[in-house]
């Protein structure tokens, strides 16, 4: 199974309406987080569908490990502290995912 990119380490409180579906962003490489915005074309990941049962606030999962799917769970408290990168190891880095991954970037 591939592996998601962290969006980010803590949750995106959304406020949604009752009866609307949200496509989650379950690969991370969305920049329309904490929805997909077509950006895992060729990851082998896919959006998961919320439907919000009320209107409300809701606490979707940033860190794309929640094992209940679209919303937290708390899974991003236990995870490693993010690594410190100097600017040239993430330049090479970037590039790096640049060259590996044909992600398509386009919509769903
Ligand atoms: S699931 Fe992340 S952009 Fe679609």
């Amino acid at each position: 199974m591939p592996e998601p990119v962290i969006a980010q380490r803590s949750p995106y409180a959304v406020n949604v309406e009752a009866g609307k579906t949200y496509a989650w962003c379950a690969c991370g490489r969305s920049a329309a987080q904490p929805f997909c915005d077509g950006s895992h074309k060729g990851t082998g990941l896919a959006p998961k569908l919320f439907k919000a049962g009320q209107s409300g606030p809701v606490y979707f999962c940033g860190c794309k490990h929640s094992k209940t799917g679209a919303t937290c769970d708390g899974s991003h408290q236990t995870m490693p502290p993010a690594p410190t990168l100097t600017p040239e190891e993430q330049m090479k880095r970037f590039e790096k995912e640049l060259k590996d991954n044909d992600w398509g970037h386009q919509p769903c």
